[in-house]
């Protein structure tokens, strides 16, 4: 390790979270780890695409949050070899803000859109020809003197991300030429985003420790890296050498983070639904009412993953929790007989 990468380390240390978080994104996709069957098909794509001199066709990436769309986006920027704009679906409020956007790429430039299903519906119509056939049609002037302009742009690649590809609408959806649907990490992959970040943070940890974490992330990249960033503090002020899966125990449980990567509002989640009503069925507008949280981040943030481990499903009539539900917090179940 040379003295110009400690001073840069050491700047990552004393800097907020959000740069924190910047420089543990990979760069390119052989640093991206994991989801090897959307690397393997954005590889092939990307390469064709660079061979036609073309934009890359428009890609739509969902999945829960934290799984790493932000950052493929990027890694597909990087390897494409052109510029990105990062926008969000709800930062552009008029179709104004859209063409400004528009107007500023470079041919096989990237327009990246985050939440992309909170676009506002005239945006999301001014998209389809500029996706399609790159032009948006503009009005200007008003009253009598209003007139359209045909308003043709570069070949470009709309970047979508979503965390509810269910609510997006089916014209968008059908004018992306790449769609794909990110998983959840597996424990292998997520231990070794694990290892990655503890060499970024110049931190270390024993297999055990970062096998620990992983297993303890609900399969999520930026909750693995936010868990080890809090075990590497107190690791710090224990003067461990380096963390090891005690450590990671001891801290995981002040973090109230249990065996399973559950935490407090996950917990809420489930201990609503089996005192409150039974073990279900109840609608999550219900259950978020209950525990004062958004009905929203239930569904995108805690439902998923888990539906994902078997603790909850979806019946027609609301979710219901699973007798691996009850057996983890060690109440026995109503009606066992299931
Ligand atoms: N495949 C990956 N390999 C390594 N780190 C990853 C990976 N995916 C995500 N991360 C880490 O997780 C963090 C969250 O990823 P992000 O792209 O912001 O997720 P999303 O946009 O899906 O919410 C990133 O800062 C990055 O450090
Ligand atoms: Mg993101």
């Amino acid at each position: 390790m040379n003295e110009d990468e400690r001073v840069i380390s050491s700047e990552i240390q004393d800097n907020s979270e959000e740069s924190a978080e910047k420089s543990l994104r990979p760069q390119t996709l052989s640093q991206y780890i994991g989801q090897d069957q959307i690397k393997h098909e954005l590889s092939v794509y990307i390469e064709a695409a660079k061979n036609r001199n073309e934009a890359l066709d428009h890609v739509l990436l969902y999945g829960p949050p934290g799984l790493g769309k932000t950052t493929l986006a990027m890694v597909i920027a990087r390897e494409m070899g052109v510029n990105i704009r990062t926008t969000s679906g709800p930062a552009i409020e008029k179709s104004g803000d859209l063409v400004a956007l528009l107007n500023e790429l470079q041919p096989g430039d990237i327009l990246f859109i985050d939440e992309i299903h909170r676009l506002p519906k005239m945006v999301e119509e001014m998209l389809y020809s500029a996706m399609e056939d790159f032009f948006v049609d503009i009005v200007v002037g008003q009253g009598p003197t209003a007139h359209p302009i045909h308003f043709p742009l570069p070949p470009f690649t709309l970047i979508g991300a979503t965390t509810r590809a269910g609510v997006l609408s089916a014209p968008l959806r059908d004018r992306f030429g790449i769609v794909e649907h990110m998983n959840y990490y597996t424990e292998k992959d997520l231990t070794e985003i694990v290892k990655r970040s503890a060499d970024i943070f110049q931190t270390n940890i024993k297999d055990e420790g970062a096998h620990e974490v992983a297993s303890r992330s609900r399969g999520t990249p930026r909750i693995a890296n936010r868990l080890l960033k809090r075990i590497r503090d107190f690791a710090q002020v224990e003067n461990m050498s380096s963390i090891n899966q005690s450590i990671v125990d001891r801290s995981l449980k002040l973090l109230g983070v249990d065996d399973r990567g559950l935490d407090e509002v996950d917990k809420k989640v489930l201990m609503t639904m089996i005192e409150l009503y039974g073990g279900g069925p109840v609608g999550i507008k219900t259950i978020a009412a209950n525990i004062g949280e958004d009905s929203e981040t239930i569904s995108e943030m805690y439902e998923p993953y888990l539906l994902q481990i078997g603790f909850i499903k979806r019946t027609p009539r609301g979710r219901m929790v699973t007798d691996r539900a009850y057996e983890h917090f060690g109440i026995p179940s109503i009606d066992s007989k299931e």
